[in-house]
């Protein structure tokens, strides 16, 4: 699966011969998976059609604030689109375009929402050869890369002139492997094997019946799908979850009961970086699962449980270099039990979830979490949604392996 999956590319279309291959580009970034919108100068709808690229971007395509023409047409909000973007691209980029762009003019829909922009933005010169080996060329893309704007260089070959030469726009293809692995290597766990436990485990007590909790596995997958994102190998052992997985390079391990759980998770220990137990693990099982399914009687029933292992427990024991982090929900006493846990289980952070915050724990889409690290620095954050908390608690992780 490409990087760019599920990515929202913006796309800037200038005034220059080789807008027309930006039409693959177009179909390149829709193939890989990404959103595309596309803004065009004015002078650009002279090489190559809005309607060519609102069909393949399946998105209108603006070039003005708003159409004067049209009274129904709404204002374009340079912001929306710079908010909206995960990825500028600017492509081709005339040598006009890039004066204006080092230089902050926005005398047009698409320099406006340049200098708007919060993304990276990538910028793909073409022009022909004497204006691309003008100093004033090569002055303006240094400042660009001053500002952290990413430069895709010209191909040589010949030119819309005739003339052969420097300034040819990169071909689409190469374009977007060229943003592929600019991505691949900013991602901060790219190198890295993740291990997250997530889910309920369910005991059996008979052929039909089991012992299991609430939990629906959602921070578990959340933290799974953010690590995916950040580039890492991950291996999700989840006991049983309605929850699924978005991100097809994570490997999903399903299993039952404590014990399964218990197996999976030593068998990819030793080979994971960065190991997250999110799990509610049942501390009891039955000592014996009846083979039959257990008959109604008018007398009381009692089934005798034994302790499980603490999965969690058994890798802090065994563990070398892995950055180990597990989970707290406590209904009291919540510092002190989690301080506790963390020591005990040789942990390096501890994730505490408090059942007397509203929003938090089990079920929820949202959680309210405390960092706690193996110094026993506290950090506290707000309710947020289980995406965002899964993003708080690997910013805090890449933090410290970094250090
Ligand atoms: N855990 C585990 N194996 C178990 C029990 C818990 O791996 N058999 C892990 C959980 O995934 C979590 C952490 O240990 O990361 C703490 O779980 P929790 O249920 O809060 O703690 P317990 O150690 O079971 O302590 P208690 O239930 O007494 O609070």
């Amino acid at each position: 699966m490409s990087v760019l999956s599920g990515k929202n590319i913006l796309l800037g279309v200038t005034a220059g011969i080789a807008a027309y291959k930006t039409t693959y580009l177009v179909r390149l970034f829709i193939k890989a998976g990404a959103n595309v919108q596309v803004i065009m100068t004015p002078a650009s709808k002279d090489f190559v059609t809005p309607l060519t690229l609102s069909t393949l971007s399946k998105n209108p395509v603006h070039s003005t604030f708003y159409d004067k023409e049209d009274e129904n047409e709404q204002w374009n909000s340079h912001v929306d689109f710079g908010l909206w973007a995960d990825i500028m691209l600017i492509a081709p980029a005339t040598a006009n375009t890039l004066s204006k762009m080092a230089n902050g003019i926005c005398d047009n829909l698409l320099m406006a929402t340049y200098l708007s922009a919060k993304s990276k933005v990538y910028f793909a010169p073409a022009m022909d050869l004497d204006m691309y080996k003008h100093k004033t060329t090569h002055q303006n893309i240094k400042k660009l890369q001053s500002f952290d704007n990413i430069f895709i260089p010209p191909s040589s070959g010949e030119l819309a002139s005739g003339l052969e030469g420097e300034g040819r726009m990169a071909e689409p293809e190469d374009i977007v492997t060229f943003i592929e692995n600019d991505i691949i290597s900013r991602l901060s766990l790219k190198d890295k094997k993740v291990l997250i436990t997530a889910g309920p485990t369910y005991e059996a007590i008979d052929p039909v019946r089991f012992i299991g909790n609430h939990s629906s596995g959602k921070m578990g997958f959340a933290l799974a799908h953010h690590a995916a994102e950040l580039g890492a190998e991950v291996t999700l052992i989840t006991g049983p979850s309605n929850e699924n997985i978005i991100n097809s390079s994570i490997k999903r391990i399903d299993i039952v009961s404590a014990e399964n759980m218990y197996n999976a998770a030593h068998q990819y220990f030793n080979d994971s970086d960065i190991v997250i137990f999110a799990a509610a693990v049942a501390d009891y099982t039955p000592k014996v699962i009846a083979t039959q399914k257990m008959k109604k009687k008018d007398t009381s029933l009692s089934i005798e449980l034994q302790p499980t292992k603490d999965i969690l427990a058994s890798v802090g024991k065994i563990k070398k270099d892995q950055f180990l982090v597990g989970f707290a929900l406590e209904t009291n006493d919540e510092l002190k039990n989690a301080i506790s846990k963390l020591k005990r289980k040789n942990l390096d952070l501890i994730v505490l979830n408090s059942l007397q915050d509203k929003g938090a724990g089990f079920k929820t889409d949202t959680n309210k979490i405390t960092l706690i690290d193996k110094n026993e620095n506290i950090t506290s954050f707000e309710l947020k949604s289980k995406t965002e908390v899964a993003q708080d608690i690997f910013n805090e992780i890449t933090k410290k392996i970094n250090v």
